[in-house]
């Protein structure tokens, strides 16, 4: 599950790149806490990912508003949805730590940011402003 930083997420813009680096090196401890059963470490790791997105993806959207990125609302409403899942993922480790549902919703957040990572913010790059 756990991703790795891979040359072609680069988006080539330095800011956010070093904060995706930085999101996927969460996600991998949290998925090394996952698997090595350590629920104090996944609630850490979660919480560390949780807020670093959260702050990332209020960084992307104004680097998007400042180009007049054209698909602005659209990439928002899908970082929104990701934000909603880890919410849940938060909800779920304080209910009852590391339960299927939350490894399954970490799961999703995962498979989500790497799609999202390769497709999505990739266009960012792209960009070209007028
Ligand atoms: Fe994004
Ligand atoms: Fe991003």
């Amino acid at each position: 599950m756990p991703l790795a930083w891979d040359p072609q997420y680069a988006i080539g813009d330095a800011a956010l790149d070093a904060q995706h680096r930085e999101i996927i090196l969460r996600l991998r401890w949290l998925g090394d806490a996952i698997g090595g059963e350590e629920p104090e470490r996944a609630g850490t790791a979660l919480h560390e990912l949780a807020e670093l997105v959260k702050s990332h993806f209020a960084d992307e959207e104004r680097w998007m508003a400042k180009r007049g990125y054209p698909h602005l609302a659209r990439h928002a409403e899908s970082h929104g949805a990701c934000l909603e899942s880890l919410a849940l993922a938060v909800r779920l480790h304080a209910e009852a730590g590391m339960s299927e549902r939350f490894v399954e919703v970490i799961e999703r957040v995962a498979r989500w940011l790497d799609v999202h990572l390769r497709s999505e913010d990739l266009r960012l790059g792209r960009h070209r402003p007028e």
